[in-house]
């Protein structure tokens, strides 16, 4: 027995006591170029970009848990794509093996993903933006045969834009992020006769992928598993692309890239090789560094075997009592302050929220913006059906007047507008609570869900939704105790109730954002293609910003088209340009949403343009106020006469016009809400 306790000491000791060294780095590079393997990457001289690192243990980190992030890491040097040996100047075959792992701040969310990528090099990535964009692309660029772009996609969030399947698949990327093929993340199990098992992205466990393209026949094959399995057989997917086409600028380089949006995440590559003409060198498993582990570390198993069991058995019973006491506690704590006594009506529990969204799981959520997720859940001891929004918001600054404004604004009651029912504070989370909205946001009617099925909305709901909306907008600038801006009215802050009536969500929320931490700057909070050219210059919100923003609105829901649109030539149209021509032309009826095929009042849909127009004009004094527009909307008062002269958009403002593309160009379209920064010191 003694002999026993010695040896198990012994085991602890070393355990604890010795640390190894760490791997060497293999970062063995042939004189060609043509083969290399990393296992890990300490002391490696990989070319580093935006918030990539390698960390002590040399894994490359290319985002470090903070939101809207984009990292890149590239081997150095170029890759010898091109001199093939039969002369032909074709793209030679290669492989590439990595190992990489995404270790979400959530176990059931993530955001964006990790991409393999063989481009002209780091520079050519620099305008690529965080979010959907992977790093990888923009708005202008994405899918451009000048990127000369392959990549292979590890996608953890489904994008309608891209028109992605899920939010957990592998996809290969030519020139940009609408995959050319995709599959859902998995593997064909040789073991259990080649079926299929699918593999979480995000289960923050490391995954090996295989990439092999053949020069002649241009397959591409992409193959995944879980790290400690061997390779399977069958690849994940397979396409033909002949990447001669593609990569047609020597040289290429390649590399990985990444980013985040509104989650924190990290995303780890702990080895790679590549081959060119051969197959790629394998990677050592057992010598990769290891993924951080999030949470405590298990505890030491030693310890149990050598105690009496009887002992282990109490210990452990404790133990998981602890445990489960401490979880219980962590799970629901939140962050309670003096001066939110006097909201105490308002302020819900965290753990009511917790297990009113089953614990804010996939499956509860309605969709994320630009601030954060919003989940459906029921309260427990009401069975009130709630929408429950998470903000993150890095700092404390501001909270305390947010908080203050957010509940006095959420004593307004109105039929067209989402009622706030209370909030919930966490570490760094503001938590909102509103009414649920059983029809979703507009947004969806218009553009549909991305697949396809037809339904929208007949003329008759429009009216009655844009009416709705107009007067809800009212109510807050000129009929409520005080003026309350909304700052982000576009038709993905529309909701539509049980009748269809159409209420605005999400006012004042855009307030949260705009302290800048330096008070020489002022954040522009707001949705490109909603902001009036004053509020991008002067970041100043007024009521007749909203009306802007209203304006575009209402032409949006009339003509089914976005704010800001590209034309073949890649150049933006805004929406009140093209609406605008069509009036010039005296062809304003054409401009209506072609799926309503016909079945409307012409006069109603030409109302509507013309007040939208006259709402999106670029100098504030010639925009009605609400109060008008609801005059104009029952046709208690006439419309202005609108001339050429009156409405000389592109002469009037052309200096504004200008500004507000360059402010809104970096961003999509279809982008949620983002902040831009404007130097307000600077003499411009
Ligand atoms: N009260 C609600 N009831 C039902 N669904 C809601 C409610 N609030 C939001 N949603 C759904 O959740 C989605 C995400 O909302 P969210 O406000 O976070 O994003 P967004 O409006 O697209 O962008 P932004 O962050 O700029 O407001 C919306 O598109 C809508 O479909
Ligand atoms: C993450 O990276 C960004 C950009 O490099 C940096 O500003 C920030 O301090 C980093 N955050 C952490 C937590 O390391
Ligand atoms: C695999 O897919 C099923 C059904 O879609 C899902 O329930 C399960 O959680 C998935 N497993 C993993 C590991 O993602
Ligand atoms: C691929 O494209 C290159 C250059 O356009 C061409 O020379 C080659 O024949 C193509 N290969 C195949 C298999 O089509
Ligand atoms: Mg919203």
């Amino acid at each position: 027995m003694a002999m026993m306790h010695m040896f198990f000491l012994l085991i602890l000791f070393l355990s604890a006591g010795v640390i190894l060294p760490l791997p060497p780095v293999v970062a063995a590079a042939d004189a060609d170029g043509e083969q290399f393997v990393y296992t890990g990457f300490t002391g490696s001289n990989l070319v580093l970009d935006g918030a990539a690192t390698i960390t002590a243990t040399g894994l490359v980190e290319l985002t470090n848990a903070t939101t809207h992030q984009k990292g890149h890491a590239f081997h150095p040097a170029p890759l010898r794509l091109r001199g093939s040996p039969d002369g032909t100047g074709t793209v030679r075959s290669f492989s590439v093996a990595f190992v990489c792992g995404i270790v979400s701040s959530y176990t059931d969310f993530s955001t964006h993903g990790l991409a393999l990528v063989i481009a002209p090099g780091v520079r050519s990535l620099s305008a690529g933006l965080t979010d959907q964009y992977f790093g990888v692309t923009n708005a202008q660029n994405d899918g451009s045969a000048a990127n000369h772009l392959f990549a292979v996609e590890l996608d953890t969030v489904q994008n309608i834009e891209f028109r992605d399947i899920n939010n957990n698949h592998v996809g290969v990327d030519i020139n940009g992020l609408t995959s050319v093929v995709s599959h859902e993340a998995g593997y064909y199990d040789d073991r259990n006769g080649g079926g299929f098992q699918n593999v979480s992205l995000i289960s923050r466990a490391a995954m090996q992928f295989w990439v092999d393209y053949d020069r002649v026949t241009t397959q591409i094959d992409v193959t995944m598993a879980p790290l400690w399995m061997a390779r399977p057989s069958k690849p994940l997917l397979s396409t033909t692309q002949n990447l001669s086409t593609v990569l047609a600028v020597e040289p290429s380089y390649i590399g990985f890239s990444s980013s985040t949006g509104p989650v924190n995440t990290r995303h780890y590559v702990l080895g790679w090789s590549l081959g060119i003409d051969g197959p790629a060198p394998a990677i050592d498993a057992a010598k990769l560094p290891k993924l951080p582990q999030l949470g405590p570390k298990p505890r030491s198993r030693v310890l149990e075997i050598t105690l009496p069991i009887a002992s282990a058995v109490v210990v452990l019973a404790v133990g998981i009592a602890l445990v489960l006491l401490v979880r219980r506690r962590l799970r629901y704590t939140e962050v309670r302050e003096d001066w939110e006594m006097e909201f105490g009506p308002h302020r819900f529990a965290y753990k009511d929220l917790f297990q009113a969204t089953k614990g804010f799981k996939d499956k509860h959520l309605l969709g994320a913006g630009g601030f954060g997720m919003v989940y459906k859940g029921v309260l427990p001891a009401s069975g009130v059906e709630i929408a429950v929004k998470k903000v993150s918001h890095g700092s404390k600054q501001g909270v305390k007047e947010f908080v203050a404004e957010i509940v006095s604004i959420g004593r307004i009651k109105h039929r067209n507008l989402v009622q706030l029912l209370g909030y919930c504070r966490r570490k760094d989370e503001l938590i909102l609570v509103y009414d649920y909205m059983p029809n979703g946001s507009l947004d969806k009617y218009l553009y549909g869900h991305g697949d396809g099925d037809g339904m929208t909305l007949d003329w008759a709901q429009r009216l009655h939704v844009i009416k709705g909306v107009a007067c809800g907008l009212h109510y807050l600038h000129e009929r409520w105790e005080k003026v309350v801006i909304h700052r982000d009215v576009k038709t993905s802050n529309v909701l539509l109730d049980k009748e269809m009536n159409g209420r605005l969500g999400d006012f004042g929320l855009a307030k949260l954002y705009e302290h800048g931490t330096n008070p020489q700057t002022t954040r522009v909070v707001g949705t490109t293609g909603y902001l009036a050219p004053e509020l991008v210059r002067t970041g100043k919100a007024t009521p007749l910003t909203d009306a802007f923003a209203f304006g575009t609105f209402m032409l949006e829901v009339a003509c089914g088209r976005r704010p800001i649109k590209q034309d073949k030539q890649g150049n933006q149209i805004l929406l009140a340009d093209w609406v605008l021509d069509h009036l010039h032309r005296e062809s304003l009826i054409e401009a209506a949403d072609p799926r309503l095929q016909h079945e409307y009042n012409s006069d109603e849909v030409c109302l509507i343009l013309k007040i939208g127009l006259l709402c999106s004009h670029p100098s504030p004094s010639a925009r009605p106020m609400m109060q008008q527009v609801l005059q104009y909307l029952d046709g208690e008062l006439p419309l202005p006469e609108m001339t050429r002269t009156t409405l000389s958009f592109n002469l009037l403002a052309l200096k504004e016009r200008k500004e507000l593309q360059s402010m809104s160009s970096p961003f999509s379209s279809t982008a949620m809400t983002v902040g831009t920064i404007s130097d307000l010191s600077g003499g411009r």
